[in-house]
C-alpha cells in the first residue's frame, strides 16, 4: 500500500481501519463459530498458546471480534485493544485482571456508578485497597498514590452524568501505577488518552462507538504488554465479546465520524437552548463556555460530544413530569445512538448509590441526562421545550 495509515485523518480510518478478515466484502464479515479446526496436534497447541488466537475458540478470540479490535485500535493509535461483552466487563477486567490483595487504586470520585460499585463492594473483598479523589483538583491523583502499593489508577471524562472533565496530561504524568480512562462519553475520534501519556483506554462501546443501540460491547487499549497481560486474564475471565455485537460495532465505526459531529453541533444548540430557560438550572455542557473546565475540554477534546446534564428548578417533580413528557426524545438509559434519550440518574443509573454519594457526585433530585441524538436539532428543541414548559406547570 502507498498510502501511510499513520497520516491519514481519523475520518478516513474510521472506514480503513479493521478489514483484515473481510477478503474483498465491503461490509465486515461475521465468523459466528465458536471453534475452529486444526489440521495437527502442532497447529492446535500453536493456537491454544499464542496470545490474541483467533481461530481456536472463540472464549479466546474471534476473527469479527479481532476485526473490530483493529479497528479501535487504529483510531486511538494503540498497539493492541481487547473486546469484551460489556464496559463493566471491560472495567472488572482491568480492575480485577491487574490488581491483586493487598494493592491499592486511586480512583476518581464522579464515575459511572457501577464501576463506583465495583470499587466500593467488590474491591475490599478482595483485599484491594481504593482511594476515591476528586478528578477535577489538580494534582489529585498524584498526590494520592502510595508509592510501592499504587497499582492502578482509574479515571473517567467526561465522567457520567455530570460531565467533569480530567486533565489527561496530568494523569498521563503520573508515574509508576497503571493509569487507565474511560472514555465513553468521548470516543476515539473526539478524545485520544493513549496519546497523552495515560496506559489504558477503556469504553463501553454499547454506546457511540457502535451508535445504533444493537451491541451490548466494551473495549480496551494500550500497549500490547497490557493488552496481552490482559488478554491472560480474559481467557479465564470467560466474557468475551459476542462475533454479532463486533459486527454491528464495526459496521458502527464506518459513520462514527459523522455521527459525532452531527450529534456534537446538535449538543451545542440544545445545550445552548437550555441556558435561556429560567426553569433549567446548571447546564453541563463541555462545549459550553459557561463548563467549569471548558478550556481544558476543548484543549483535549476535538468537540463538546453528545452529552448534556442540566438539574430542573422544580426538583424531583418536575425532573419526572420533563422525562415523561418528551415525544421525541425518550426515556432510556443509554446514550451515544442516534435517538435522543432522557435519563433520571437518580432513579436509574445511580439509584443504587446512598444519597451523600449522589451528592458527592453532583447529583441532585432534579438532575437530568440527555444524550442528544441525531434528529434535525430544530425538532429536538422544540420538543425539550415543550415538555419543559408541561414539566413546570
Ligand atoms: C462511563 C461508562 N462506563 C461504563 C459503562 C458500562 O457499560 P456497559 O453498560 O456496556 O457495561 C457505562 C454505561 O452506561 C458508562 O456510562
Amino acid at each position: 500500500m502507498t498510502t501511510d495509515p499513520g497520516k491519514l485523518h481519523s475520518d478516513t480510518v474510521a472506514i480503513r481501519s479493521g478489514r483484515r478478515a473481510d477478503g474483498n466484502s465491503l461490509s465486515p464479515v461475521l465468523f459466528p463459530s465458536a471453534v475452529f479446526s486444526a489440521e495437527t496436534v502442532e497447529e492446535a497447541r500453536t493456537k491454544a498458546t499464542s496470545v490474541g488466537s483467533d481461530r481456536f475458540y472463540s472464549r479466546y478470540g474471534n476473527p469479527t471480534v479481532a476485526a473490530f479490535q483493529d479497528a479501535i485500535a487504529e483510531l486511538e493509535g494503540a498497539e493492541a485493544s481487547r473486546a469484551f461483552a460489556s464496559g463493566m466487563g471491560a472495567v472488572s477486567a482491568v480492575v480485577l485482571g491487574l490488581c491483586s490483595s493487598g494493592d491499592h487504586i486511586v480512583a476518581q470520585r464522579q464515575l459511572y456508578a457501577a464501576t463506583q460499585l465495583l470499587f466500593q463492594a467488590v474491591c475490599p473483598r478482595f483485599g484491594i485497597d481504593v482511594t476515591f479523589v476528586d478528578g477535577t483538583e489538580p494534582g489529585a491523583f498524584a498526590d494520592a498514590v502510595v508509592p510501592g502499593k499504587t497499582t492502578l489508577v482509574f479515571a473517567e471524562t467526561p465522567a457520567n452524568p455530570k460531565l467533569d472533565v480530567i486533565d489527561l496530561d496530568a494523569l498521563g504524568a503520573v508515574a509508576g501505577p497503571v493509569t487507565v480512562v474511560d472514555g465513553t462519553f468521548a470516543p476515539p475520534l473526539i478524545q485520544q488518552p493513549l496519546r497523552h501519556g495515560v496506559d489504558l483506554v477503556l469504553h463501553s462501546a454499547t454506546k457511540g462507538i457502535a451508535g445504533h443501540n444493537d451491541a451490548t460491547l466494551g473495549v480496551v487499549s494500550g500497549s500490547s504488554e497490557l493488552i496481552n497481560w490482559l488478554w491472560g486474564f480474559a481467557v479465564l475471565q470467560g466474557a468475551p465479546a459476542s462475533p454479532y455485537d463486533a459486527l454491528n460495532a464495526t459496521r458502527g465505526i464506518r459513520t462514527l465520524p459523522v455521527r459525532l459531529e452531527r450529534q456534537a453541533s446538535t449538543a451545542l444548540a440544545v445545550a445552548t437552548a437550555l441556558e435561556e430557560r429560567d426553569d433549567v438550572v446548571d447546564v453541563r455542557y463541555p462545549g459550553l463556555l459557561s463548563h467549569p473546565q471548558h478550556d481544558l475540554a476543548m484543549k483535549q477534546m476535538s468537540n463538546g460530544g453528545s452529552l448534556i446534564s442540566f438539574d430542573l428548578a422544580g426538583g424531583i417533580e418536575a425532573g419526572c413530569r420533563f422525562v415523561e413528557s418528551v415525544e421525541i426524545a425518550q426515556l432510556a438509559t443509554s446514550l451515544g445512538g442516534p435517538e435522543t434519550l432522557v435519563t433520571h440518574p437518580a432513579s436509574t443509573t445511580h439509584v443504587n448509590l446512598l444519597p451523600d454519594e449522589l451528592a458527592a457526585n453532583g447529583i441532585g433530585p432534579g438532575t437530568i441526562r440527555l444524550s442528544v441524538g441525531l434528529e434535525h436539532p430544530e425538532d429536538l428543541i422544540a420538543d425539550l421545550s415543550r415538555a419543559l414548559d408541561r414539566a413546570r406547570s
